[in-house]
C-alpha cells in the first residue's frame, strides 16, 4: 500500500459497527473499508490491493488521487476555500468558459450534484415557458431513466419502485418507453409539453444506450413541436464513453445537458449548460446555491477537464472500452453462456444471466476486483478512464474464474 498509515486505520468491524450505531440505513454495503486509492488501484484498511471498476460510480475519470486534481485543489484550499455567488471567484468563471467551449453556445449553472443539475434543469424549462407567456411544463422522460433522488429528479425518474414511498410528488412528468420513438411522438402531442428528458445511455437501469435513430427521432420531434431536449450526461459526460459528452458520439446537440459525476474527478459538483436562448430566462433569484460554484471544487473540474486532454484519455476509453466489450463477451463465450454485454467506451453491463449479481460482486471483491452490480442479474463496469488493456485482461480473468465458480447456482430474486 502507498504511504497509507495502518495504525491509525478503522478496522471494517469497527466501521460496520458504526454505521449501524451512526448512519441512516440507506445503503446497501460491501463488506470492505478502503482507505487509499491511486489510479485505478485501491487499498482497503489490511493492505489488499483492488483493481477498481466501479470508480466511485463513475466519478474518478482521471483515476483516484490523480495528482493534478490534488495539486489544484491544495493551492486553493489554502487560499480561498468558499465566499458563495454574491462575490465574483476565477475558478467558477473560467470553468463555465472551458464547459461552454467544450459544448455549444450558452450559459452555465453551477451546483453540487447530478440530482441538483437537473432540479435547476426542470426549474429551467418551466421559467423558458412561463417568460414566452407559453403554460407548458410538462416533462416527458423515460421509463426506467434516473435522473436523481430530490423530488423533481424523482419525478422525472421512470422508476416508480423508487418513487412510490414519497408520494406525493410534483406534478407535471410523464414516462415513456425508452427507445419507442412511437411512444415519444404520441406524448409530445400533448401541448402541455415543454421538454424531454433523456439520458443517451440509460446507466442505472443497467447501461442500454439509446440507438441513433432514437436520439435523432426525439430531437427532431422536439424541433418540431417547439420542446426543449434535455440530455442528462451526469453517468455519460466527462469521457465515458469515448466523448467528452455522448451526445457529440451522436451528433444531436441538446438545448440543455446536465453534468455532475466525473466533472470534478469525484469531488462533489454538477453543471447545468443551456443553449444562450433558453439560459435568458433566468433572472437572479430565480435559482441558487451557498455552494454551488465553490472555487476548490471548480479547480478540480478545471483540472479535470485539462487532464483529460493532456493524457488523451478519451482516446483511451474509446480503444480499452472495444477491448473490455471483446473480453466480456469472450468470458460469456467461454462459458458457453451468450451473456449480452451492453454499452460504448468505458460504460459497459454485463448480464450474468441465471446468476446472482450481488454475490457475483462479491467474490469478484474477495478475489480483488470492484465490480458494480446495477440489477439483480447485471453488472457494471465504470472504471477509470486511464484503465489499460492488460487490467481488462486481468479483470476478465478474475470475472471468469468467479463465473465458472458460479455456473448453476441459484437466481437470488
Ligand atoms: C444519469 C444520472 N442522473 C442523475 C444522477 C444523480 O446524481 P447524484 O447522485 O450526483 O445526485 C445519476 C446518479 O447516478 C445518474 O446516473
Amino acid at each position: 500500500m502507498e504511504g497509507n498509515n495502518m495504525e491509525n486505520s478503522m478496522s471494517l468491524m469497527e466501521a460496520q459497527k458504526k454505521e449501524r450505531e451512526w448512519l441512516l440505513h440507506t445503503y446497501r454495503r460491501f463488506p470492505v473499508l478502503f482507505v487509499e486509492g491511486r489510479g485505478t488501484k485501491l487499498w482497503d484498511d489490511r493492505g489488499k490491493e483492488y483493481l477498481d471498476m466501479a470508480a466511485g460510480l463513475g466519478t474518478c475519470v482521471l483515476g483516484h488521487a490523480h495528482p493534478s486534481v490534488a495539486k489544484a485543489v491544495s493551492e486553493v484550499v489554502f487560499r480561498l476555500q468558499h465566499v458563495c455567488n454574491l462575490y465574483y471567484t476565477e475558478p467558477q468563471l473560467r470553468l463555465a468558459e472551458e464547459l461552454v467551449s467544450r459544448s455549444f453556445p450558452g450559459k452555465v449553472f453551477l451546483c453540487n450534484s447530478g440530482t441538483e443539475a437537473n432540479e435547476a434543469a426542470i426549474k429551467l424549462v418551466r421559467k423558458y415557458m412561463r417568460v414566452r407567456g407559453e403554460e407548458r411544463y410538462v416533462i416527458v422522460s423515460a421509463l426506467r431513466s434516473f435522473h436523481g433522488r430530490t423530488l423533481g429528479s424523482l419525478a422525472a425518474t421512470g422508476q416508480p419502485d423508487k418513487a412510490v414511498p414519497f408520494s406525493p410528488l410534483p406534478q407535471g412528468f410523464i414516462h415513456v418507453p425508452f427507445n419507442d420513438l412511437g411512444a415519444m411522438e404520441e406524448a409530445l402531442r400533448d401541448p402541455r409539453v415543454s421538454a424531454v428528458m433523456l439520458e443517451p445511455i440509460q446507466g442505472e437501469a443497467g447501461v442500454y444506450p439509446a440507438s441513433q435513430e432514437y436520439l435523432h427521432g426525439v430531437a427532431e420531434l422536439c424541433r418540431e413541436r417547439g420542446a426543449l431536449l434535455v440530455l442528462d450526461e451526469v453517468q455519460t459526460g466527462m469521457g465515458r464513453t469515448g466523448e467528452l459528452f455522448a451526445w457529440q458520439r451522436y451528433g444531436v446537440r441538446p438545448d440543455v445537458m446536465t453534468l455532475a459525476k466525473g466533472l470534478a474527478n469525484g469531488l462533489p459538483i454538477g453543471a447545468v449548460v443551456a443553449s444562450v436562448e433558453v439560459a435568458q430566462a433566468m433572472a437572479p433569484g430565480d435559482h441558487g446555491s451557498t455552494f454551488g460554484g465553490n472555487p476548490v471544487t471548480c479547480a478540480a473540474a478545471l483540472a479535470t477537464l485539462r487532464t483529460l486532454q493532456e493524457e488523451d484519455l478519451l482516446e483511451n476509453a474509446s480503444r480499452v472500452g472495444d477491448h473490455m466489450r471483446r473480453r466480456l463477451w469472450e468470458v460469456s463465450q467461454s462459458l458457453g453462456a451468450g451473456f449480452e454485454v451492453r454499452g460504448a467506451g468505458l460504460m459497459l453491463a454485463l448480464e450474468v444471466e441465471g446468476m446472482d449479481a450481488w454475490e457475483v460482486a462479491l467474490r469478484c471483491l474477495a478475489r480483488g476486483l470492484v465490480v458494480n452490480p446495477v440489477g439483480p442479474q447485471t453488472l457494471r463496469f465504470l472504471p477509470p478512464l486511464c484503465l489499460s488493456r492488460e487490467e481488462v485482461d486481468v479483470a476478465a480473468g478474475i470475472l471468469a474464474a468467479v463465473l465458472e465458480e458460479m455456473k448453476g447456482s441459484e437466481v437470488a430474486s
